[in-house]
């Protein structure tokens, strides 16, 4: 939220800042043709700019002489005055024309670049994160690059340009005196303004620390919109925001006025520099060693150099800004991905689809302990189940088949390869889940559904959706397959949402599959008719199936009940019975439970 504050008080800033504008030259050298061109141009147009006075003073002198060429001379300057101001105008332009490749083409590269680095990143990196800051991070980033090369090229470089031309005119061409009071109204000027600046600047952090907050509150309340009515908090989401705004608004204020007080000084400094010049560019020509076009010429030339001056103040902190902004993109930039694949990796080659856990171990954080020592295989074409309490670990042993984390001890091998020695890219195109939480995309059923495969055709997709006994409610709806889910697929019900999930896996098709609770929000009815469906599908696939309805994986090959991390149980379904344990007490509750609800239903 504050990260400007902590980015100002970071003693290595300029050090930073000066390497990470070398880290964006390589997105900008993809057109170093276009870079130089436009930097041409830049001078190009400077050179016609402050020609301009020059003949402005020609034609003020030309007119003060009475001669008989009046009426031809002054015309030639005229046009030529004219033709300057247009060759200015048109340098300008073409600089603009000719960068803006350059720059919107390094934005998107690197925007691009940070948005595939993210979906590098590993789960741990994606659990922790907050959406909203990494996306603002993301936008943030991707338009400070526009915004420096904006500065840079637009506004610093021409600045100095000119400054420098501008003063070698006059220091060559006028007394000594006038670069000496030009130089120091400069120097004077840019120390004024950069300790000021540097003053206002926590105005501004303040500002964009409670502008974030007051964000942060809104987006917060507004997504929990339903528990902000079911407890009647209307008012304290109101009152928090409003504290929160009423910070913000000082500050904004307080920004506001040192902002006038800059400008007032900028203006003075500039003032009296000008002044200055015009007593000396007036004894000049009291004194005959100046002609009037002189005076013209200094005078133009000095509100010419300080216009774009009055700017760099505000130039100056914007910049500081998009250094900062671009700083928390190469951060995120920097950011090692957790899980990565050996230099070496080989794609998984699948062929019965055998899947072994050996003496696996595994802790999300070293403190806490999960997995302890776990040890199964699971045969090719075989389906084993996963019961046990919750919080066991059950849907943590699905993550680590995929491997979105790695093992802290043992193996995780797929017919004898190393899950963690193959390319992750190739291991998980040979699993399909159906997870206990489905989250869907903010788009149509038909997109949700074809994403398993992109390249599947509309009668696949329908193919895949009627096994999942899905595809009546779809045609049922108004839009049919068009029909938006809405933000993580909130417009579907949990067990509408459960069903295109299943729908995927059978569109993907894959050798082993994994269902993490995968018919618990459906009902009775509708669960018998798609464990039918799905005992169909997984017939010669290795599934991996983790249920709390024992009713539901009776004729699985082998189960194991884990609780606490170990397996403390594993047999067929009788066999466990026979054994009393947990198993059997588990089996006990349920059974227990359905002729209770039996009975209630009569
Ligand atoms: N990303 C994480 N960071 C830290 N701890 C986690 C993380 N994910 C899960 N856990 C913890 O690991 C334990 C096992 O989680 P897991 O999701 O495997 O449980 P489960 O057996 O599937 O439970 P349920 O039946 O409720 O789905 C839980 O105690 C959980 O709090
Ligand atoms: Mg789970």
């Amino acid at each position: 939220m504050s990260h400007y504050i902590r980015y100002e008080s970071d003693p290595h800033t300029q050090r930073k800042d000066s390497r990470n504008l070398r880290r964006m030259l390589p997105f900008i050298w993809d057109y170093k043709g276009r870079v130089l061109f436009a930097l041409l141009c830049l001078v190009a147009s400077k050179m016609a700019i402050v020609g301009v006075p020059f003949i402005l003073k020609q034609v003020v002198d030309t007119l003060g002489v009475k001669g008989e060429s009046i009426l031809i001379l002054p015309l030639t300057l005229l046009i030529a005055y004219g033709a300057l101001r247009l060759a200015g105008s048109l340098f300008n332009e073409l600089r603009d024309a000719v960068f803006a490749k350059v720059r919107y083409h390094a934005m998107r590269r690197i925007s691009t670049n940070v948005f595939n680095h993210l979906h590098r990143l590993s789960l741990r990196f994606h659990l922790d994160r907050r959406t909203g800051n990494i996306s603002r991070d993301l936008e943030r980033g991707a338009s400070s690059v526009s915004s420096i090369l904006n500065y840079m090229v637009f506004n610093i470089l021409p600045t100095i340009a000119e400054f420098i031309l501008v003063a070698a005119i006059l220091f060559t061409q006028y007394p000594t005196r006038f670069a000496i009071v030009i130089f120091s109204t400069v120097v004077i000027y840019f120390i004024f303004t950069f300790l000021i600046t540097e003053w206002r600047m926590h105005f501004r952090h303040e500002m964009n620390a409670l502008d974030s907050k007051a964000n942060g509150q809104a987006v917060d309340a507004l997504l929990n919109y339903e528990t902000v009515k079911y407890f009647n908090n209307e008012k304290l989401e109101g009152q928090r925001y409003d504290q929160t705004l009423s910070g913000w608004e000082q500050a904004a204020v307080r920004s506001q006025t040192s902002m006038s007080l800059l400008n007032f000084g900028q203006g003075s400094i500039i003032a009296i520099g000008v002044t200055i010049i015009m007593v000396f560019a007036g004894q000049g020509v009291v004194s005959g060693q100046m002609s009037i076009g002189d005076l013209v010429l200094v005078n133009a030339l000095m509100l010419q150099l300080f216009i774009p001056l009055g700017f760099l103040g505000i130039v100056y902190r914007q910049l500081k800004y998009a250094l900062a902004d671009m700083d928390l993109m190469f951060k995120l930039l920097d950011r090692k991905a957790e899980i990565r694949d050996n230099r070496d990796a080989q794609p998984i080659t699948v062929k019965e689809g055998k899947v072994s856990f050996t003496a696996v171990s595994f802790a999300y954080q070293p403190e806490r302990p999960i997995l302890d020592n776990v040890s199964f295989e699971i045969e090719p074409g075989q389906k084993l189940a996963v019961v046990g309490p919750s919080g066991a670990g059950k849907s943590t042993l699905a993550r680590l088949l995929f491997r979105f984390y790695d093992i802290n001890d043992g193996v995780i091998t797929i017919d004898d390869q190393d899950i963690a020695q193959v390319t992750q890219q190739s291991l998980r195109e040979v699993i399909g889940i159906v997870p206990q939480d489905t989250v869907l995309f903010n788009d149509t059923i038909f997109y949700n559904l074809q994403y398993a495969k992109p390249d599947a055709d509309k009668e696949q997709v329908m193919q895949a959706a009627k096994l999942a006994h899905i595809h009546e409610f779809i045609q049922s709806l108004p839009d049919g397959y068009d029909t938006m889910v809405g933000e993580r697929g909130l417009k579907l019900s949990g067990g509408e949402k459960q069903r295109v999930a299943i729908a995927r896996v059978i569109l993907k098709n894959p050798k082993i599959l994994v269902f993490d609770e995968a018919t618990s929000s459906l009902d009775s009815q509708a669960e018998k008719a798609i464990l039918a469906a799905l005992s169909e599908v997984a017939a010669n696939h290795t599934t991996l199936v983790i249920a709390h309805r024992l009713s539901t994986i009776i004729d699985a090959d082998q189960i194991l009940v884990l609780d606490g991390g170990k397996i403390v149980e594993r047999g067929t379904h009788r066999s466990l019975l026979e054994q009393h344990g947990l198993y059997a007490h588990l089996w006990q509750l349920q059974q227990e439970e359905k002729t209770e609800t039996v009975v209630q239903d009569v």
